[in-house]
């Protein structure tokens, strides 16, 4: 099917590294539709050279930014207003159906068979789930749609400052009006829930199609050991379910790293890279993506609102060295 394609998004290097993993695990499933990976300028010309041996169509777009920094406060996530530039999908008009994949997720099986499904097709949101998540997403480009949706961010904004929240206003009978448009949520496993519902992970964890590494910390932020085939130095202290955080790293050091290794983007191109060798090289890379930051006034604000960051920065362990270096 060369009408129909999945098509993802990443502006800056960091989230390149996501959509190669994303890439190649289509690639891996066997799909039969196009690969489409729109990036904006700040993406380097070396991740572009290594985006277009995984997909068929590496697109330049524009930024586009809502600058709404007091919604995605709320939403503790600064860095999402780029998110608008996800809009920028609806313009792919050459194909005729698409279904838009986040870069921080990745397919565990072929799931082509969501192009049965119409437009705004989505699985629910684990936070909100009257409200889909904007990560997988089945539509139709169009021009039309496309400055319809510009008109409303213009108009209206979007209640949580980034794309989501605009899509959920403006496909708004998504929660009521078809349940065909309701993809089961084995098609957006959104990693947060392994934790907050842990039956029913057990129960129907394994039928899971696609995962979702939603929230601040993503799989490129850690460190991993390509002897034991694990994450090390897990930034939250509880990482309940490691097996698809391991399996991102394992696609990214077995069919990613080559490539990069390849363009030049990690040093030392000769071949047979020993096992020391490609950790020392992945961890230089995990070092080139810190988590973003907050400021510390920032984080006091929502220390007072409630809402700290229990399994991050604010988790019992750093308050506790927090307090040892007082004592001491
Ligand atoms: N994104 C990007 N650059 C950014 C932030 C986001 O390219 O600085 C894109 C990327 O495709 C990402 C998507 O926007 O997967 C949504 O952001 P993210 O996945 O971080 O949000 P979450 O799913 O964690 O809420
Ligand atoms: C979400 C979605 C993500 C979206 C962001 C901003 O949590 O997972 O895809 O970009 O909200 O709206
Ligand atoms: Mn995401």
């Amino acid at each position: 099917m060369t009408d129909q394609a999945f098509v993802t998004l990443a502006t800056n290097d960091s989230y390149v590294k996501g959509a190669l993993v994303l890439g190649s695990s289509l690639r891996s499933a066997n799909t039969t539709k196009k690969l489409v990976v729109l990036v904006t300028p700040q993406v380097s010309d070396s991740m572009k050279k290594v985006l277009h041996k995984v997909y068929d169509e590496v697109k330049q777009v524009d930024v586009l930014d809502s600058g709404d920094s007091a919604h995605l406060a709320l939403m503790q996530r600064p860095e999402l207003g780029i998110t608008l530039t996800k809009l920028h999908c609806w313009t792919l008009t050459h194909y005729s159906k698409c279904v838009f994949m986040d870069a921080d997720t990745m397919v565990l099986t072929n799931i082509d068979e969501l192009f049965e499904r119409e437009e705004l097709s989505a699985a629910p949101d684990p936070g909100w789930p009257d409200c889909f998540n904007s990560g997988v997403f089945v539509y139709r480009p169009s021009i039309e749609t496309y400055n319809n949706l510009l008109q409303f961010a213009t108009e209206r904004g979007s209640f949580d400052g980034g794309d989501q929240g605009l899509l959920n206003s403006f496909f708004s009978s998504w929660a009521t009006s078809d349940i065909n448009k309701h993809l089961p949520f084995v098609y957006n496993l959104s990693t947060v829930s392994t934790y907050s519902y842990l039956p029913a992970f057990k129960a129907f964890g394994a039928n899971a199609k696609v995962v979702h590494f939603l929230g601040r910390i993503k799989p490129w932020n850690y460190t991993f050991d390509t002897k034991t085939k694990c994450v090390r130095e897990m930034h939250q202290p509880m990482v309940v379910h490691p097996e698809f955080l391991n399996l991102w790293w394992d696609t990214f050091s077995t069919r990613i790293l080559p490539l990069l290794t390849e363009h030049g983007v990690v040093k030392d191109a000769s071949s047979g890279l020993k096992a020391e060798e490609i950790t020392e090289a992945v961890s230089q890379l995990s070092i080139a993506a810190p988590v973003p930051s907050m400021s510390s006034e920032e984080r006091k604000e929502r220390w007072e609102q409630g809402q700290m960051d229990y399994l991050g920065e604010d988790s019992f362990e750093n308050i506790k060295r927090r307090l040892d270096t007082f004592l001491k």
